[in-house]
C-alpha cells in the first residue's frame, strides 16, 4: 500500500492499493468515516457501468459495510462539466433528504470529480466527499488538492470552490479499462509534475516500456501526487506557487476551448509542456535545454502533436480566458528538468513567445533525438 497525508485545510490520506475499491470500508474507518451514513455515489455512465453499479465491489462493500447507498449518474465528457449538473446534482440530494453529516463520493476521472467536489462544497453549505478517481489523470492531478468546479461559456474551470476531500483511494486495477488515449492523458501530467518537481518521473517514464504497465504507473503517479502535495501545502489557495501546477495549462486551455473539447485535456497540457519549453530553449530562459527530453516522451508514446493552431488564434484564446487580468500574463517556464519557475511578461508579446515556441519545435520535428 502507499498512503500519502495532504495537509491542506483538511487532512487526509492518498491511498493506492491493488483491492482498494472493496477494502475501502476499512480505509474510510481509518479516515474517521463510519457506516450509517448515507452515501451518493457520483459517477458518469462509463464509470458506473463499470466500477459502480450494485454488482460491483464497491458497492456490496459499501452496502455490505451498513452505509445507505445512493447514486447520481451523469453523461460522461466536458460538456457535463457546467452548473446544470451541479443543480441536478444538489436537487437529487436535497430530494433524498442528504443531511451534513452524509457524503458524497466521486467515482471518475476529473470532470466526474471537479463535479463532485463543487457540490459537495456547495450542499448545506459544504458536505465530505471521498475521491475515488478511475483515470492516471484524475490520481495524478485532480483528484488531490481540492480544486473542484464547473466551465462557464466564458471559459474552463470559472466557477467553483477550494475544498478538500476527505479521503482519496485508488486502485491500479481500473487502470486496466483505459483507452491509450486516456492512459496518454494521465502521462502529460506525470509528465508535467516530473518537471516541475521531480526529475525521476521523468526517467521513469523513459524507463516505462508498456503503457499498459499499471504497478508502475501506479508507482509514476505516487511520485507524481508527492510533488503535488509539497506544492498545495504551500499555497493551497493558488495565490503563488501552485501556478506551477499549471505549467502547459494556459495555452492547453486555449486548446482545448478551440477545439470545442475535441482535444482532450492531458493531449491540450502535452502540446502546450512542448510549445512553451520549445519557445524557452530558443529564448534562453531555460538553464539547460528541456525541450528534447519532453519532446522525446511525446514522440516515444505516439501522443498526436500536430498543431492546427497557429500563433495568433492561440494567442486569441490565451488571452480571452476571463482568469487572466490586466496586460500581463504569468507563464510557467522551466529552468531545469525538474525545476520551473514562475516568469510574467507583457500580453502583447505572448504572440511573439508562442510564436517562437512553434517554430523551434518544428526543428525538433526534423531532428533524429
Ligand atoms: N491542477 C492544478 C492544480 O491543482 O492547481
Amino acid at each position: 500500500m502507499i498512503k500519502i497525508t495532504v495537509s491542506a485545510s483538511k487532512e487526509y490520506d492518498v491511498v493506492m492499493e491493488r483491492g482498494a475499491l472493496s477494502g475501502i470500508p476499512a480505509l474510510m474507518e481509518e479516515a474517521g468515516i463510519i457506516p450509517g451514513k448515507k452515501l451518493c455515489i457520483v459517477a458518469d455512465e462509463t464509470t458506473n457501468r463499470l466500477f459502480g453499479g450494485e454488482s460491483c465491489d464497491l458497492w456490496q462493500a459499501l452496502a455490505g459495510a451498513g452505509f445507505d447507498m445512493y447514486r447520481y449518474v451523469f453523461e460522461g465528457g466536458e460538456k457535463s462539466k457546467t452548473m446544470n449538473t451541479i443543480t441536478g446534482l444538489l436537487n437529487y440530494l436535497a430530494d433524498n433528504r442528504f443531511s451534513r453529516s452524509d457524503m458524497l463520493i466521486a467515482l471518475g476521472g476529473g470532470i466526474v470529480g471537479d463535479v463532485t467536489g463543487f457540490a459537495a462544497a456547495s450542499f448545506l453549505r459544504g458536505v465530505d466527499y471521498i475521491q475515488i478517481p478511475t483515470t492516471l489523470l484524475a490520481i495524478v492531478d485532480s483528484s488531490v488538492g481540492g480544486k473542484t468546479g464547473v466551465n462557464l461559456d466564458a471559459g474552463k474551470n470559472l466557477a467553483g470552490a477550494f475544498w478538500q476531500p476527505s479521503l482519496v483511494v485508488f486502485d491500479p486495477y481500473v487502470l486496466d479499462t483505459l483507452s491509450y488515449d486516456a492512459m496518454l492523458d494521465g502521462i502529460a501530467e506525470a509528465v508535467k509534475a516530473g518537471f516541475i518537481g521531480d526529475r525521476a518521473i521523468i526517467d521513469e517514464i523513459n524507463a516505462l516500456t508498456s503503457a499498459a504497465d499499471s504497478d508502475f504507473l501506479t508507482e509514476i503517479a505516487a511520485r507524481a501526487v508527492e510533488v503535488k502535495r509539497i506544492v498545495v501545502e504551500e499555497d493551497e489557495r493558488d495565490t503563488g506557487s501552485r501556478q506551477l501546477l499549471n505549467f502547459g495549462h494556459t495555452l492547453a486551455h486555449a486548446i482545448e476551448k478551440l477545439s470545442d473539447y475535441r482535444i482532450s485535456h492531458g493531449h491540450a497540457v502535452a502540446m502546450g509542456m512542448v510549445i512553451v519549453s520549445s519557445a524557452a530553449d530558443a529564448l534562453e530562459w531555460s538553464e539547460e535545454p528541456c525541450s528534447d527530453s519532453i519532446w522525446t516522451i511525446l514522440t516515444r508514446f505516439k501522443f498526436p502533436l500536430d498543431y492546427p493552431y497557429s500563433a495568433r488564434e492561440l494567442t486569441r484564446a490565451a488571452l480571452a480566458d476571463k482568469k487572466i487580468r490586466g496586460n500581463e500574463i504569468t507563464l510557467v517556464i522551466p529552468r531545469i528538468v525538474g525545476k520551473c519557475r514562475l516568469k510574467t511578461i507583457p500580453t502583447d508579446q505572448l504572440e511573439g513567445f508562442i510564436s517562437c515556441g512553434i517554430q523551434q519545435l518544428e526543428q525538433l520535428k526534423g531532428k533524429d533525438i
